[in-house]
């Protein structure tokens, strides 16, 4: 099965502050783009790669993946307003033959070729998409006007992550309608009644939003 990545790192990262896009906050000395570009490049599973960069960031990322020697780098475009905008931006990037996409956010840098698989897997049984999730170890409540108004039952909700995996026609089709609200992949494929699975994440996989995730992410690099 051919199968694209789809990097989104268009995201300001207002949370994290400093004077770049938070794709291009520093990890260890580099990008933390460059950790998701590296990995993805390297997995046995991915043919080609497509990022969506922050605006005006364009030339600096095409030349990190050159630096990375990133050669299955095959586009970056400029993202969106929102991740959806920056997802349907890249997609129109990946070529018809394309069988599988698979969705990453840059600010989840500790992708590994593990969870890459894990997605891959359920596509080949007839699901339309499939994420990563972890359970929810925190107690969980609606609220409203900051006064408690329900504890939610936990027992069947689970925290997704990327990457996420689709059948690269239905994540077109799904990319091909309304956005609005949408905060992962996998939303507006449900909206169009696609069957997602969910496979188990890594809790390495956090998304990057202060300087203290940043700081954990960095002491996982070892
Ligand atoms: O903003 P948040 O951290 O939830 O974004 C998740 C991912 O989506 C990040 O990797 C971010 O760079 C990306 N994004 C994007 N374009 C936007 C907003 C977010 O590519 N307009």
């Amino acid at each position: 099965m051919s199968t694209w990545a789809v990097v989104v790192a268009a995201g300001a990262g207002e949370r994290l502050g400093g004077d770049r896009p938070k794709a291009f906050a520093a990890l260890a000395g580099r990008p933390l783009l460059a950790e998701s570009i590296e990995r993805l490049d390297a997995s046995d599973w991915i043919e080609a790669i497509v990022v969506a960069a922050p605006t005006g960031w364009e030339e600096p990322t095409i030349l990190l993946a050159e630096e990375l020697a990133a050669g299955k780098v095959a586009a970056v475009v400029t993202g969106g307003a929102t991740r959806a905008e920056s997802v349907r931006a890249a997609l129109a990037e990946v070529p018809r033959e394309a069988l599988v996409a698979i969705v990453h956010d840059a600010a989840r840098p500790l992708v590994t070729e593990d969870v890459i698989g894990r997605v891959l897997a359920p596509l080949a049984e007839g699901f339309d998409g499939v994420v990563p999730c972890v359970a929810l170890s925190d107690t969980v409540k609606r609220v409203e006007r900051g006064v408690v108004v329900e504890t939610v039952d936990r027992s069947d909700l689970v925290a997704v992550q990327t990457p996420q995996a689709f059948v690269c026609d239905v994540l077109r089709r799904a990319y091909g309608g309304d956005l609005a609200g949408a905060t992962d992949c996998a939303a507006l494929v449900e909206r169009l009644g696609g069957r997602v699975a969910v496979v188990p994440g890594d809790p390495r996989l956090v998304k990057v939003t202060s300087a203290t995730d940043l700081a954990l992410v960095e002491s996982w690099l070892g």
